[in-house]
């Protein structure tokens, strides 16, 4: 082995390593900023000592040195400009993007592989589960988006015809590894990942997505890996990796949180069928509150619970909230944070949120301390949460059922902040809306908070 190849493993293994230390970075918020640096700066040092080792080899063409910088600048352009503008609520349709490019990337690379050395496991592998996470997460990415319905469509028919799918995609992968079909196969393998993708996203929706997306995600880093055992690329393999089985595990997390079998939701469905289901029980009237109602109530209470959801991202009312939580702390009430794992649309995205504000992480309390807790707590405040404290997910046949939700309709009163009676992701009905204990202050959640900051100032002045 020459100087030159050593050079390379060890940095290599140097990459591999800060990928390794940049996801353990990311365990907590404070640290989380340093462990994406790290992580996106090991990329970087990937790709220039990738590409000083094709200068090494030579061999390459000068015309394809050239779409191959123009494809990098083109990408890395893109990818900057779009992770720059692109708003936190918006994030998960963004992620779901990437990780469509990652798996198309990856089933390119299989397809070239296949030209060059035939077929093989990695290659079969790359192109079925690259071409698996293209098309499923452009469905994902828009159903996030709202270009598709992001309620579960289950068409006619629609389980036989993924079920043929997953059968031509087994004969197909059959016949390239024994050897037979050449291109024919390869190319309806190709064509049946891709028909697969979109027949089982589609049936998946509301709710449920989260799980989608991290089994995307999951997929997409198994694609890269098989890409990086194609190639022979080590710090391929292990990028692959550290991605698939971090995406497995936050599969798992997502489908505990939902309290649903993984295979189930893959199934999908989930909702679509039982609407005697989202009907409300005992359906009240709305009791609608001024901010001089709530800042009463709030600057009153000895325990306070706040229950974040999307609303808040969409509002960016994290400096407000935080803002009255230190208004309510200084009046010696005890100010504490339930976090629902899917709350928002991203995991982890009321976390960056709070932290962002610089809401103390010892004040955010897993959901079952903070259910535990609810029978004694003064006030529940949702800010624009909906799916995350409905109680019809105690019921069967709604699209929220069985998830474990916040007990907010278990304190002794609630505030609930939101523009309108609207839905939320699931698109269903919210019986503690309508609950006697609840007063509803219908605004945009920056205007409430700041408007009950006010009147608790005024009334406490
Ligand atoms: P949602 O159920 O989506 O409800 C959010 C509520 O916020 C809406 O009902 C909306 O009501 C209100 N809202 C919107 N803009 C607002 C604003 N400017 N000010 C005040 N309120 C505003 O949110 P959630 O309770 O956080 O639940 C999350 C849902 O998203 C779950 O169903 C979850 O499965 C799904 N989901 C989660 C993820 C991840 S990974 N977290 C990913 C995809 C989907 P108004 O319109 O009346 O204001």
């Amino acid at each position: 082995m020459s100087a030159f190849d050593i050079a390379i493993r060890l940095v290599y293994l140097a990459v591999a390593t800060s990928f390794v230390l940049g996801l353990h970075l990311m365990n907590s918020p404070v640290t989380a900023r340093r462990g994406n640096l790290l992580s996106g700066g090991a990329m970087a040092v990937a790709v220039a000592a990738t590409a000083a080792m094709l200068v090494h080899e030579g061999g390459v063409r000068p015309w394809a040195w050239i779409a191959l910088l123009a494809g990098a600048a083109l990408g890395s352009g893109a990818g900057l400009m779009l992770a720059r503008r692109v708003p936190m609520t918006a994030m998960p349709q963004l992620v779901s993007l990437f990780n469509a490019v990652g798996g198309g990337a990856a089933a390119l690379i299989g397809v070239h592989d296949f030209g060059q050395h035939g077929a093989s496991l990695p290659v079969v592998l790359d192109v079925l589960i690259g071409g698996v996470t293209f098309s499923g997460s452009l469905i994902a990415s828009g159903k996030l988006h709202g270009l598709v319905p992001g309620r579960p469509v289950v068409l006619p028919g629609g389980r036989a015809v993924t079920a043929l799918l997953a059968a031509a995609m087994a004969v197909a992968s059959g016949l390239l590894l024994a050897g037979h079909g050449g291109v024919v196969a390869l190319a309806a393998l190709a064509v049946a990942a891709l028909g697969f993708g979109v027949t089982m996203v589609t049936p998946i929706g509301g709710a449920d997505m989260p799980v989608v997306i991290s089994l995307l995600n999951a997929f997409t880093g198994t694609a890269v890996a098989m890409a990086g055992f194609a190639l022979g690329n080590s710090v391929l393999i292990t990028a692959g990796a550290l991605v698939g089985a971090s995406g497995a595990i936050l599969t798992k997390l997502m489908a505990e949180a939902m309290n649903r079998p993984i295979g189930a939701i893959v199934a999908g469905g989930f909702g679509t069928g039982d609407s005697a289901g989202d009907q409300v029980p005992g359906q009240g009237s709305v009791r609608t509150l001024s901010a001089d109602d709530a800042a009463i109530q709030l600057a009153y209470a000895s325990k306070v619970v706040v229950i974040p959801g999307y609303g808040l991202a969409a509002a960016q009312a994290q400096h407000q909230l935080r803002e009255l939580a230190e208004l309510l702390e200084s009046r010696g009430a005890e100010v504490s944070y339930a976090v629902h794992p899917v709350a928002g649309r991203m995991p982890g995205h009321m976390n960056v949120l709070l932290a962002e504000a610089g809401v103390p992480y010892e004040q955010l309390a897993d959901m079952e301390d903070a259910n535990a807790a609810m029978p004694q707590t003064d006030v529940a405040l949702v800010v624009g949460a909906n799916d995350v404290v409905n109680p019809a997910a105690r019921r069967p046949g709604t699209a929220v059922s069985g998830m474990p939700i916040v007990d907010a309709d278990k304190a002794r009163s609630v505030i609930v902040i939101k523009r309108s009676m609207g839905h939320g992701y699931a698109g269903i009905d919210n019986e503690l809306y309508t609950a006697p204990t609840t007063g509803m202050y219908f605004a945009d959640a920056k205007k409430a908070l700041a408007e009950i900051t006010a009147a608790v100032k005024v009334l406490v002045a």
